[in-house]
């Protein structure tokens, strides 16, 4: 029998996105809607000394200028915790606007409303504020000195140190020691739609459209930050623009835009600019990770030592967690991992995408590959060689593998084995050819609460199934339509999906490539659920060719009940009890944190490369990527996700860089003409392999996600063929055109 899941299907939406009618949050009109800017500190570190709106009052249509002096002080500041757990998350423990200290640069210092954008726009520039200054740490070279070691990382979910067996012993055994300090410029998410949020108020009912990876997150955070009830607050987020960690947190302006929609008694729509992006939205932070390997001189490892430095704000201790996966890839007895922070004039830093293990990985990818070169061992059978058999951090066996299947076809279609190992030895014309690879690692976290769905199958035959979680951006709308109809027995044609709106059963907000995981296991309980109240309503009605059978031996295929030789629609069924429809809620219970099982999306990336040694310039000739993400629900957009991970492992690798400019405490590359990204002219040919390996233990589809592990790795690969090509060993992110000449 043919299922709907595992097809190529088309997005349901696509038609939508291509011709530009799915509308982001901030598109949707409300009437007599004014529109709200923010006005971000040009100081880093200091106090605000007066405010003159005098100017922004001359001008037309100005409504509200508010700031520190009078916008009505918030009810609370929730807890900072990761939008997984399903509680309030603020991107920062800090609310703006509370009080006249600035603690840094682009801090929201005002929000000014007009009743067009372009009058806000102008009016928020003819404010004028004051400041007194003081002395700003905003880089790892300012704050080296005071850098201390956290009790906790990542709002207190991940310990700062950790540790097995006795790391200095393991490098005293060592035949071969492999170290190096890796520096990572800071990042920032440029999705192509910028993060906002429209706010209306009925009377003491707040509706928001937000532009946001959760909408149970925006409401959790928004209510503990005005201090109203759950069930007063609405929140709408159909179509997401990308997002890649900036909208799972919940920063400031959706607060902000219900406050001043408050304050002026309109619906106000605040969007950021493509500016404030890069300073009101989170950003990955600068780090610097120091790395040590030992191994035996065939290469088994003794030890890994990996310490981290990195700028958090001076309100959190939050780092991206590039400990992880890093601590999982290989058998090693001897670990220690530590992270160090500094407190720096920034904000808090925040997920981007592949969180911690695209820097983690690239520092240990690029290391495995030096110790290759240096015992003259291929890269992938070195790995073959520390292959974890269990997870080396906890001991426990991992819920699917697949690694060894994705070297294997990795190599295969990317043809690896006809490299000369020798770095330098090929050469096209003015350009040194090279190739490299890497292995991927990416946790397949579980969601920290349970996750919801409803289904509705209408007497004609047709499906609506619901979620709180918007379409962010991947298809999850058009994947949870096939998902529904395999669990009732339905053609896929039938089957809508409902989303975005937190009246809908609540999800997660879709963070660490956990959304189509923890999705599906809602609409499969929820659809599973309405399949099995309708076998039960026809096993026990008389009027029925089902009647008395056991309801286990009756299967469903294109609506169609049958066990043995009787039969029935769903649809005849309904109608003979004049029922217009049936309905089922379904709840996933996640497994929990604390199953005996490690649970590791494993990929193996290759790429080869051309250096002009001349001129610096890297070109990407190809890349292959073979991953095993659980199983695939749509191959279509399965690989679309892991390519454009891939694409993005080359922008880290090679283009995407924020410098903070220490001197003024301001980030320099807040554009898009600054900061680079990759875009389709440096995109080569991408081949992408799927290993599917069953996995019974992280979700009921055995879905491990693939919104990370595609990019994971892929840096890495490219910085090693860069290596294979010239011989040089960059060790930072993104290799520029400096460091090859
Ligand atoms: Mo994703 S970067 O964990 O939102």
């Amino acid at each position: 029998m043919t299922t709907a899941i595992g097809q190529p299907l088309e997005r349901v939406d696509g038609r939508q996105k291509v011709t530009g009618t799915a509308r982001y949050s901030t598109e949707i009109p409300a009437p007599g809607m004014a529109h709200a800017c923010v006005v971000g500190a040009r100081i880093a570190s200091g106090r605000v000394t007066a405010v003159d709106a005098s100017d922004v009052w001359e001008e037309p249509g100005v409504l509200a200028v508010l700031t520190h002096e009078n916008l009505p002080k918030i009810a609370a500041q929730p807890p900072l915790v990761p939008s997984l757990f399903g509680g309030p998350a603020p991107g920062e423990t800090f609310f703006p606007m509370q009080d006249d200290v600035v603690h840094y640069g682009g801090q929201n210092i005002a929000v000014v409303v007009a009743d067009t954008h372009e009058r806000a726009q102008h009016a928020a520039a003819l404010l004028r504020i004051d400041y007194e200054e003081s002395d700003s740490v905003t880089t790892i070279e300012q704050g080296r000195d005071q850098a201390y070691e956290p009790e906790a990382i990542f709002a207190g979910f991940l310990p700062g140190r950790t540790a097995r067996g006795d790391v200095e012993a393991g490098l005293t055994q060592a035949d071969v020691l492999v170290d190096g300090t890796f520096d990572f410029a800071a990042n920032n998410h440029n999705s192509l739609e910028t993060s906002g949020t429209t706010a209306l108020w009925d009377g003491d009912e707040l509706l928001l459209y937000d532009g946001t990876q959760g909408v149970n997150a925006t409401q959790l955070t928004v209510a503990a930050l005005l201090g109203i009830p759950l069930s007063k607050i609405r929140v709408v987020s159909h179509f997401v623009g990308g997002s890649f960690g900036s909208k799972a947190m919940i920063w400031h302006h959706p607060a902000l835009a219900a406050l001043a929609a408050r304050a002026v008694g309109r619906p106000v729509k605040l969007a950021l600019t493509r500016a404030q992006m890069f300073t009101s939205s989170g950003h990955r932070e600068e780090q610097e990770q120091r790395l040590t390997l030992g191994a035996t001189s065939d290469g088994r490892l003794t030890a890994l030592r990996h310490h981290k430095l990195s700028p958090t704000s001076p309100f959190d201790d939050w780092a991206e967690p590039s400990l992880s996966s890093a601590a999982q890839m290989y058998t090693c007895p001897n670990y220690e991992g530590v992270y160090r922070l500094i407190r720096a004039n920034t904000m808090t830093p925040t997920f981007m995408r592949g969180p911690g293990d695209s820097t983690g990985m690239f520092a240990l990818e690029c290391a495995m590959d030096e110790l290759a070169g240096r015992i003259g061992v291929d890269p992938i059978e070195l790995r073959l060689r520390n292959f974890a058999d269990v997870d080396p951090a906890s001991g426990h066996p991992w819920s699917s593998n697949g690694l060894k299947e994705c070297y294997e076809r990795g190599a295969a279609r990317f043809g690896w084995y006809d490299r000369d190992p020798e770095p330098r030895a090929r050469r096209e014309g003015n350009w040194l050819i090279g190739t490299g690879m890497a292995a991927a690692g990416y946790p397949a976290p579980p969601p920290g609460t349970p996750q919801r769905a409803r289904a509705r199958l209408y007497a004609d035959g047709s499906v609506v199934v619901q979620a709180a979680t918007p379409e962010f951006g991947t298809g999850v709308a058009t994947v949870m339509t096939q998902v529904a109809a395999d669990a009732l027995g339905v053609p896929v044609e039938h089957c809508r999906f409902e989303k975005g709106d937190t009246d809908f059963p609540g999800i997660a907000a879709a963070v660490g490539s956990a959304g189509a995981g923890m999705i599906s296991a809602a609409v499969h309980a929820a659809t599973t659920e309405l399949r099995e109240q309708l076998i039960a309503e026809a096993v026990a009605d008389s009027g029925s060719p089902l009647h008395g059978v056991n309801p286990a031996d009756v299967l469903v295929v294109d609506g169609t009940m049958t066990a043995g030789a009787a039969s029935e629609t769903y649809t005849d069924m309904l109608r003979r009890n004049h029922r217009p429809d049936a309905e089922a809620s379904g709840t996933w219970k996640p497994p929990g944190m604390d199953i005996p099982y490690a649970t590791l999306t494993f990929g193996a990336q290759f790429a080869e490369v051309a250096v002009d040694p001349e001129l610096g310039l890297v070109r990407v000739r190809r890349m292959t990527g073979a991953f095993a993400p659980g199983r695939v629900l749509n191959p279509r957009t399965v690989r679309s996700q892991l390519m454009g991970g891939m694409l993005w492992g080359l922008g880290q690798a090679l283009l995407e860089a924020n410098y903070m400019d220490a001197g003024t405490g301001r980030w320099v590359n807040s554009s898009l003409g600054d900061y680079l990204v990759t875009v389709n002219a440096d995109a080569p040919e991408v081949g992408i392999e799927l290993v599917e390996v069953e996995d019974t233990v992280v979700n009921p589809l055995g879905v491990k996600g693939v919104g990370e592990i595609g990019q994971v790795g892929a840096n890495a690969a490219i910085a090693n063929a860069v290596h294979h090509a010239t011989g040089r060993r960059v060790r930072k992110m993104p290799i520029t055109i400096e460091d090859l000449l």
